[in-house]
């Protein structure tokens, strides 16, 4: 076990709450299609695209999906590199910068659930950590839990906005440290951060062996939509696997697949090389609300995926 007294709270200007539960799904997805077939394969190229969490309260919570991958690789003593793309530099400062991170005490009737306390009890586990919790909130971190405050023109909304922020500074937050492993691979380049749209950007054909695309497709229009999901098709090697989503999140209303009404069904997943292997669909939300969750694997023969193959 770690000692949890050796966490120290840097002096970084970025410094936002983290999301526990974010990056949950592709933990899963990461932990049963490659992990569990891990032995003698070598290193992982993992990609993680749309790392922070969006803005709708004026600033971003801190992206967890790259420590939740990274503090799971470290337990699995699996060899591993990096690449985030994000188009927002916030996020990728935020990346850059960081050296804990922490959320608040729950506060159920609020924004953190169960999801959340289980999400942070793997992380934990996964870095041999015991939880820690800094009742009395140092100065410098109570500004990063303000994004709970909605800047709204409703004065009630906001004296319950305020209520909330100042119960999150009594009840303290759990604090912990960052994978070591991350830290040092961001240090000699073996995890690298790219600032941009993942529909103009160039990465490697055939590189990755695993690629998260969580919870952004929804927020752009259709053409983005299929220059992102060909961009991480062809940069993902031979039986690389791709977690996606249909999420639609307020702000952003893009179908993706085609169960839901948007253009990604079967032939669009042939032309690109994909076979989905594992959906989860929660279709108990409202149909405004339609989450389905899809791991997908990239057929051996990547000559299959061809820009002219996806549908206009
Ligand atoms: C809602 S968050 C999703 C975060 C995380 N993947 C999750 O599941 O919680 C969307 C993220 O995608 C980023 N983003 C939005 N459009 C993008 C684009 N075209 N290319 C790359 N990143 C983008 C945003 O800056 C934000 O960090």
């Amino acid at each position: 076990m770690s000692d949890p007294e050796k966490i120290t709270i840097p002096p970084v200007p970025v410094r936002t709450e983290t999301s526990p539960k974010r990056g949950t799904f592709p933990r899963r997805a990461l932990r049963e299609c490659l992990l569990s077939e891990s032995a003698g394969v070598g290193p992982t190229n993992v990609l993680i695209v749309g790392a922070g969490l969006n803005t709708v309260y004026g600033k971003s919570r801190c992206p967890h999906e790259p420590y939740q991958l990274a503090a799971m690789l470290e337990a699995a003593t699996q060899e591993y590199q990096m690449t985030i793309v994000d188009s927002n530099p916030e996020v990728i400062a935020d990346i850059q910068q960081r050296e804990i991170i922490f959320y608040p005490v729950e506060d159920r009737d609020w924004d953190y659930d169960e999801e959340d306390e289980a999400a942070w009890n793997n992380y934990l586990q996964d870095l041999g950590l015991i939880d820690r919790i800094i009742h009395k909130i140092p100065d410098e971190l109570q500004s990063a839990i303000s994004f709970i405050r909605l800047a709204s023109s409703d004065q009630g909304a906001n004296r319950i906005d305020e209520l909330v922020y100042q119960g999150a500074l009594r009840r303290g937050v759990h604090i912990a440290k960052i994978p070591d492993t991350f830290l040092r691979k961001l240090a000699n380049g073996e995890v690298e951060l790219i600032q941009g749209d993942i529909a103009m950007t160039h990465l490697p054909d055939d590189h990755f062996g695993f690629c998260s695309m969580m919870n952004l497709l929804c927020y752009l229009d259709v053409e983005t939509q299929k220059s992102a999901v060909y961009t991480v098709a062809c940069s993902l090697k031979g039986g690389g696997v791709l977690v996606l989503n249909e999420h639609r999140a307020p702000g952003g209303k893009t179908p993706l697949f085609a169960e839901a009404g948007g253009w990604l069904g079967e032939p669009e997943l042939q032309s690109l090389g994909l076979e989905v292997v594992d959906v989860t669909d929660n279709n108990d939300k409202s149909p405004d609300f339609r989450v389905i969750d899809k791991i997908m694997r990239k057929k051996s023969i990547p000559s299959v995926v061809d820009r002219q193959g996806i549908e206009p």
